[in-house]
């Protein structure tokens, strides 16, 4: 779940430029960060100061994230690697922070992943290396340095090519050794280039004129260069200044590759004026429906098409993109008369047994890269079930796994706590069903009116009202929602942006379940946001909030209309099916306000990362 950035070419800053990649890749991981680089003619003055490390490769790392940090103390140099991290082996420390070295500084690796062996191989190595860390990663690269010390030994007369042949040798039998999914760049002095390596985790090569890139994230190589390689599983590239060639790990050939153009802009990767990347996907969220329900609809038409004829269609998504599975059969059923099914990405993998080459499994994932989404996938595939993916990174692994995939087009969501992408998966639902429908017009109104509803929650009216609930809450530490049909999958989700962006116990159930036990935790003053929309599920959900207040519960009404009941009310107009989107807004918001009151960052929440790509 880190970041991994990679820069060599013709510029002299390459351990700024490396720092820039980390900074947009930060939200992968921001436990520690590290550079590694290779000085150039570094002036007189710094060789005298650092006579030690002439000839060795430099490293800048710290616990904690990049902030405001530089690397105006690293001399001039033209090739550099840098890594942000999400800890899992080892603590957020300096010293486990990447990149590593091997024993003669003459190789740096950074690491996304886990290498589940590692203890086996460092007690193989044994005491003939030093280990510094109590990182799987460092392990990597004294293996690589053990192997790159035995072919040099066997072969004398070396010539500069052959150091490349050598290194790309050294890192591929290493490779191979390495159990799980990593992602690996390596940076060597004596060949003055970086070899990279993956099998799931995800890595992109930009090309540049006379510059290339490495990165975990394609967008984030969106300022340098539009030309992009997605690395397949088990492929291994070389990179140099002038020189980029693919291999694969169990393989001998090796091929230039064929690059492909980002359609990205470097405003979509920008914040712009708001505080916070969080408020700016809230904000895009408008345009983003908008432009759905604008599109024309003949992939949408064939993506149902396809549901329609599958004998049995399971949506498979993790947290927030589970929530709109869930939300995808109510939906289905409601308008589309359809009955899919769904479950947890990490769960799926269990229930597989009665898939056949006539299921389809419907994944969603704003990232692509969500690794208990890809193992169920892959499972699903093993029992011959097709694979469609509604996904909002372009060219992200789940969308090169895919028979059949249909982009998110919410542009690119860099805050952890998730938003855009979420309503976008509604929207995308709610417009495929009403393909299956026999009223597509009236369905396409609903969530024209989910926009302009949405606007209007953005008014400063709205935001105001959102606020001061926040200042009435922001001390609890337990808060609870509730809703029924639809309005349940829009609990869990608003419970959801709570937790994640506010650290507050937030909890969402379907409100038919209070009597069940859970009202037991309702005590005086306990705040329940309660989805009161104006559908089928109205009389009862009332019933459920006369059952909270009756026990003191400080009662929060979302709905179309305000009730004597409530202690505070939010409005949300009624957009029928489409409704789930503006009371999802509200959820997103109450999170935001909530984790800036009490002076968090709603960006980068503790303990998480954007895309979970380790088990
Ligand atoms: C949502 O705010 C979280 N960041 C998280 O639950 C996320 O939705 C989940 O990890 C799935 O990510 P994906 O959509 O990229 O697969």
């Amino acid at each position: 779940m880190c970041g991994i950035f990679g820069y060599i070419g013709k510029r002299n800053d390459a351990p700024s430029i490396v720092l820039t990649g980390l900074r947009s890749l930060e939200y992968r991981g921001y436990d520690s960060w590290g550079i590694a680089s290779l000085s150039k003619k570094s002036s007189a003055n710094w060789r005298i100061k650092n006579q030690k490390y002439l000839g060795k490769i430099l490293v800048k790392k710290k616990a904690g994230k990049i902030g405001d940090a530089n690397v105006n103390d690293l001399p001039a140099s033209s090739f550099a690697i840098g890594h942000t991290r999400w800890a899992t082996h080892g603590g957020v420390s300096d010293i486990n922070a990447h990149p590593h070295l091997d024993c003669q500084r003459q190789l740096a690796i950074i690491h996304n992943g886990i290498i589940e062996n590692y203890d086996e191989i460092r007690k193989e190595l044994g005491s003939n290396h030093k280990f510094i860390s109590d990182t799987d990663s460092e392990v990597a690269i004294h293996l690589i340095e053990e192997n790159y010390q035995r072919l040099l030994t066997s072969n004398s007369g070396l010539k500069s090519q052959d150091y490349k042949d050598i290194f790309w040798e050294a890192v591929k039998n290493s490779f191979r050794k390495l159990s799980g999914l990593n992602a690996i760049i390596v940076m060597d002095i004596k060949s003055k280039c970086m070899i990279a390596a993956k099998n799931g985790s995800p890595l992109a090569i930009g090309k540049g004129s006379g510059e290339n890139f490495l990165a975990s994230d394609a967008h984030a190589l969106v300022p340098y260069t539009k030309e992009v390689y997605f690395m397949e599983d088990d492929e291994l590239v070389l990179i140099s200044t002038d020189d980029i060639y693919i291999g694969k790990v169990y393989g001998y050939s090796k091929k230039t590759p064929v690059f492909s153009k980002l359609s990205l802009k470097t405003q979509d990767v920008d914040k712009g004026n708001y505080s916070h990347y969080m408020l700016k996907e809230i904000y895009d969220q408008p345009d983003v429906i908008r432009k759905i329900v604008g599109e024309n609809n003949s992939s949408t038409a064939q993506f149902a098409k396809l549901i329609d004829n599958s004998y049995g269609t399971y949506m498979v998504g993790c947290g927030t993109a589970a929530y709109a599975c869930l939300a995808g059969t109510y939906i289905f059923s409601k308008v589309a008369k359809k009955h899919l099914n769904w479950a947890v990405g990490s769960e799926f993998g269990y229930i597989t047994d009665f898939l056949t080459s006539k299921s389809l499994v419907l994944a969603l994932s704003q990232s692509g890269e969500t690794i208990d989404v890809l193992e169920a996938v892959k499972a699903a595939r093993t029992r011959g079930a097709k694979i469609a993916a509604l996904v909002n990174v372009d060219g992200s692994t789940l969308f090169r796994m895919s028979d059949y995939k249909l982009l998110l087009d919410a542009g690119v969501e860099k805050a952890v706590v998730s938003t855009k992408a979420f309503t976008a998966k509604l929207a995308k639902l709610i417009m495929l069903a009403s393909s299956l429908s026999d009223d597509v017009d009236k369905v396409v109104n609903m969530l024209k009116k989910s926009v302009t509803t949405v606007e209007q929650i953005l008014t400063e009216k709205n935001l105001r009202l959102i606020r001061n609930l926040v200042d009435l809450i922001v001390k609890k530490q337990h808060i609870y929602v509730i809703g029924r049909g639809l309005s349940y999958p829009v609990a869990l989700e608003t419970a959801l942006k709570i937790k994640e962006a506010s650290y507050i116990h937030a909890e969402g159930f379907a409100a038919g379940e209070l009597k069940h036990g859970v009202i037991a935790l309702i005590e005086a003053g306990t705040p329940c946001i309660a989805f009161l929309p104006n559908d089928e599920t109205y009389a009862a959900s009332l019933a459920g909030v006369m059952e909270l207040k009756a026990r003191g519960g400080f009662i929060i009404g979302i709905s179309f209309k305000n009730l004597d009941i409530f202690d505070y009310y939010l409005p949300v107009s009624d957009c029928g099916v489409a409704t789930i989107i503006p009371a999802t807004v509200i959820g997103q918001l109450l999170g935001y306000f909530l984790s800036v009151a009490k002076g968090l960052d709603p960006d980068m929440p503790r303990n998480l990362a954007k895309s979970v790509t380790v088990k």
